[in-house]
């Protein structure tokens, strides 16, 4: 057995490096999925039935199929149909997106729904634009409650990012794999690639404690 850990120490810049990568990614990702995922909820709670029932059924194949499914289709399977290729970080950005939309979706939907309905009453009574009560009324609170979940799918798109690896993109995980590749010895980069994933998710765990905190404080 021949765990060398010294031999790549070297090369341990280069996989840092693709902390950038990732991290870029997945906050793009996040910002467009959770956009997107606020319109799919309102969709979902609109009593349009073609509305909900697209919504419902957006969430049902993005969530029903694999991530990793979903990131080749847009990656290999969309230029054949468009006629030019897509390069791998947008096609990384808009896979995860649009999965991560589902998922957002589905937590706002709880989240609003979690809401006493006397606001909306109390809204509806004085007059308030639909409108200007979701985005005033309903939305800040329903976001205050979500927050856990929200952070949990933070968590999630940061490691299942890693992904990415078989479209190309230089990402922790990809950058670890070839430093084995390279020297010969993958035990080491790649648990030290654990050791960056496990280190952005304690990180992102203690953002949000801070960012529920402050919250609470405003209560
Ligand atoms: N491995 C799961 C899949 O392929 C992860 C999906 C992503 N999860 C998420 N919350 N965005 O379906």
């Amino acid at each position: 057995m021949d765990i060398n850990f010294s031999s790549i120490v070297p090369s341990l810049p280069f996989i840092l490096q693709g902390i950038w990568v990732t991290l870029q990614i997945v906050a793009i990702s996040l910002l467009i999925g959770f956009a997107w995922g606020i319109v799919l909820a309102l969709l979902k709670i609109s009593r349009i039935k073609p509305l909900m029932f697209l919504a419902d059924a957006y969430t049902s194949i993005f969530r029903g199929t694999p991530l990793v499914l979903q990131l080749l289709i847009i990656y290999f399977g969309l230029p054949q149909l468009l006629g030019f290729p897509i390069e791998p970080y947008p096609a990384a950005v808009a896979a995860f997106s649009l999965n991560s939309a589902a998922y957002i979706s589905e937590i706002i939907r709880a989240g609003i729904n979690a809401i006493d309905k006397g606001q909306t009453e109390a809204a509806m009574a004085l007059g308030v634009p639909y409108t200007k009560m979701m985005k005033d009324i309903i939305l800040p609170q329903a976001f205050k409650n979500i927050l856990p979940a929200l952070m949990n799918e933070f968590i999630t798109l940061t490691k299942e990012s890693a992904i990415v690896t078989v479209i190309g993109v230089q990402d922790i995980m990809r950058r670890a794999y070839q430093v084995g590749a390279d020297t010969y010895n993958y035990f080491a980069p790649l648990i030290f690639a654990g050791i960056i994933y496990y280190i952005l998710v304690m990180l992102l765990t203690l953002l949000g404690k801070g960012v529920e905190r402050r919250m609470k404080r405003s209560d």
